[in-house]
């Protein structure tokens, strides 16, 4: 019987059979599935495996320090690399949903390559993939491939020479979540909602600017804590603010103001191909509208997204 012990005990022997000696690097994104694969190696190899954090500067609102610290407290060995200026400038100008994904894919895999060529003795590319990606990147024909490109470590293993190891991939999302809790991974990971590799970049309709993002991640805080304090966040599979390209009018004391809207998302889903709407109540709603607009400059209007996937899709990019 496939037990998180029973699978954690034989992956630890079979990791530490195929690996021996060798150093091993991974790149860390936050979410559950690449920390779980990276304690998992930790546990087999320990010091030998070096994980690389990379801050697009496109998360959360202090995510990238919040991270680090739990890795760090994880006894992982982890290098954290802050490149948001980079992303910035390249997504100047650049207003087209799959361009955007390709850029900040091509600039992960850039700065990851980089920074783990900095490494001596690198044998092996560990990664988080999941038994849903093993099967998705088969079909890669097929619509889920097509509708949007979701972007993975490109060209380092030959460069580099290293052979892949995914200890993760005969596994589904919850069973990796019950690996995890077995490992002590804090929950704040692996509770975390799911969030797209392109993060913010694809929640900013049109061009991305440091603006933007600022905005955006202050409206997204207060969305994430509100659902967090009212006991929401762990009932929905996902959330998120989408900021959008219109401006709209609104009237401030005496003020006419001409300002930003945002669009509050929150779906459930078992596994993201489909996904349906939450029934927010509309107390909580409401809060949340009036936090967003009071505390956020630049946004004077707030719509809650009621669609369902499909025929919309989770992201509006
Ligand atoms: P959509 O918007 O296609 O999203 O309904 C389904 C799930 O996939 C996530 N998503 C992405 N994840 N790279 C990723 O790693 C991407 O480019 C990407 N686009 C969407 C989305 O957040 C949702 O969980």
């Amino acid at each position: 019987d496939w037990t998180p012990d029973s699978f954690i005990e034989s992956t630890v022997r079979e990791l530490q059979d195929k690996l021996g000696n060798d150093k091993v690097v991974l790149g860390l994104s936050g979410g559950v599935d690449s920390s779980v694969a990276a304690m998992l190696l930790h546990k087999a190899i320990g010091k030998n495996l070096v994980c690389i954090f990379v801050d697009m500067g496109l998360l959360r609102k202090n995510e990238f320090e919040d991270v680090l610290r739990s890795y760090e407290s994880m006894g992982l060995n982890v290098i954290g690399v802050r490149a948001g200026d980079k992303f910035l400038s390249d997504l100047k100008g650049v207003t087209e949903p799959e361009n955007k994904r390709k850029i900040i894919g091509r600039d992960f895999i850039e700065v990851f390559d980089a920074e783990a060529q900095k490494l001596t003795d690198v044998k092996w590319l560990a990664q988080g993939t999941i038994y849903p990606d093993v099967i998705e990147s088969v079909s890669v024909n097929g619509p889920s491939a097509t509708i949007k490109s979701h972007h993975n470590v490109g060209g380092l293993p030959e460069k580099m020479h290293l052979k892949i190891v995914e200890p993760l991939r005969l596994l589904f999302k919850d069973e990796v979540r019950r690996v995890g809790r077995q490992l002590n991974i804090p929950m704040e990971i692996l509770g975390r909602h799911p969030f797209p590799g392109p993060g913010l970049g694809i929640r900013i309709l049109g061009e991305v600017t440091a603006e933007k993002v600022r905005v955006l991640q202050e409206a997204d805080k207060i969305f994430i804590d509100n659902l967090k304090e009212a006991g929401l966040y762990d009932k929905v599979w996902q959330a998120g603010v989408m900021l959008l390209p219109v401006q709209s009018v609104g009237v401030m004391g005496d003020e006419r103001t001409y300002e930003n809207c945002v669009a509050l998302r929150a779906v459930t889903s078992t596994d993201g191909m489909t996904a349906d709407w939450v029934h927010l109540p509309y107390e909580f709603l409401a809060k949340v509208s009036n936090e967003i607009i009071n505390r956020v400059k630049g946004i004077n209007r707030v719509v809650y997204d009621i669609s369902s996937k499909p025929p919309a899709t989770i992201e509006w990019e």
